[in-house]
């Protein structure tokens, strides 16, 4: 997608076993690249959220493999692999697509039997290949779920399922993105989606770079406009589907899910099929992250004299739970927006285009 004109991924293998990436925390004020010299480091920006969105972080999990790959001794090949493996799996523990990242570039590896410079050229290829397929895969769902926007112009989304949540187009911002290319008036109503602000501070911005025409809503308001009838259609993103069709996603999902149910109007879950994890057999079986407490008892933003600081809101003494997301049954769900095709959120659905 565009950056100021010009045509930028989120993530990306800078050659050399070095990672490339987007410093997503001082978005929107500020716009900077960040190189990540070993997978460690790798595995720190997907846990601090420098990196962040269940395709991204499926990307990076993967570029990670294939910086140990590149890094490791010849002598302790495949014991340091593993031990990368594990400590980019342990990051974060929702986002199916991490999971996915990592296997891939493992198997890819396996593939070269005992020979380790065939393993290191096959980890590099698979990793660009994840991230190759996961920019393709988000613009098929753009294709595919803009014919929904033709007449369904008033559009809610919560977090950030753009393309700083993939490595390009992004997953419910996708079909946004096409329509709004092919000239259809589109207004989107942006969640702030508290404690991180992924609305306000990414979805926005992305916006903002496409020239789409938006507004940001308190997560509270969200019910109250689907309720006065000025929103048509919500579309979300999500970290994982289970087998039966239920979805986590951002917490707050499940809240919209609910009021889009009260008042009639369709609620759809876009992502690619890496975001399915068929041995996941329900909602109830998904592992739900929860973040530090100061996300939710401070915020960080940029001073007026250009410093980017941490100001507490909540009182002294408070403490805070934040989980950071939630599960929306699958009885909630119109559909599921996928690469292949739009599928029923039901177990033959999702059988019908797992991987
Ligand atoms: O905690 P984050 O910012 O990594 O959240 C993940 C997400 O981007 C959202 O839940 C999004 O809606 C899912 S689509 C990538």
């Amino acid at each position: 997608m565009l950056v100021d004109g010009v045509p930028t991924r989120t993530v990306w293998w800078a050659g050399d076993g070095v990672v490339g990436m987007i410093n997503q925390p001082l978005l929107p004020h500020r716009f900077e690249r960040v190189e990540m010299a070993t997978w460690r480091h790798t595995a720190s920006a997907i846990q601090t959220m420098v990196v962040r969105g269940a395709g991204a972080i499926g990307a990076t999990g993967a570029l990670g493999m294939a910086q140990a790959a590149v890094a490791a001794d010849e002598a302790y090949f495949f014991e340091q692999v593993a031990e990368a493996a594990n400590g980019l799996r342990a990051t974060r523990p929702t986002a199916q697509n991490l999971f996915y990242g990592i296997d891939t570039v493992l198997k890819a590896i396996q593939g070269e039997g005992d020979h380790i410079g065939r393993a290191r050229e096959a980890a590099v290829a698979a990793a660009v290949a994840v991230c190759d397929d996961d920019a393709e895969c988000c613009r098929r769902i753009g294709e595919l779920g803009a014919p929904l926007l033709k007449d369904r112009r008033r559009v809610n989304t919560h977090c950030n399922a753009g393309w700083l949540a993939f490595v390009d187009w992004g997953s419910a911002l996708s079909p946004i993105y096409r329509a709004h290319r092919d000239g259809v008036g589109l207004f989107v109503y942006v969640d702030e989606t508290r404690p991180r602000q992924q609305g306000s501070q990414l979805t926005a911005w992305e916006l903002g770079q496409e020239g789409v025409p938006h507004a940001i809503i308190a997560d509270n308001a969200t019910g109250h406009y689907l309720k006065e009838g000025a929103i048509d259609i919500v579309i979300v993103g999500s970290d994982r589907i289970a087998a039966n069709g239920d979805v986590a996603n951002k917490i707050g999902t499940y809240t919209s899910a609910l009021a889009a149910r009260a008042a009639g109007v369709p609620f759809y879950v876009a992502a690619p099929t890496t975001t399915i994890a068929a041995h996941t057999a329900s909602g109830a079986d998904i592992p739900i992250e929860e973040r530090d407490d100061d996300e939710v008892l401070y915020v960080w933003g940029w001073s007026d004299d250009g410093r980017f600081i941490r100001v507490r809101t909540a009182p002294a003494g408070s403490r805070a739970k934040n989980p950071a997301f939630d599960v929306t049954p699958a009885a909630l769900i119109s559909g599921i927006i996928t690469e292949k095709r739009i599928i029923p959120a039901s177990p033959a659905g999702i059988r019908s285009v797992a991987r």
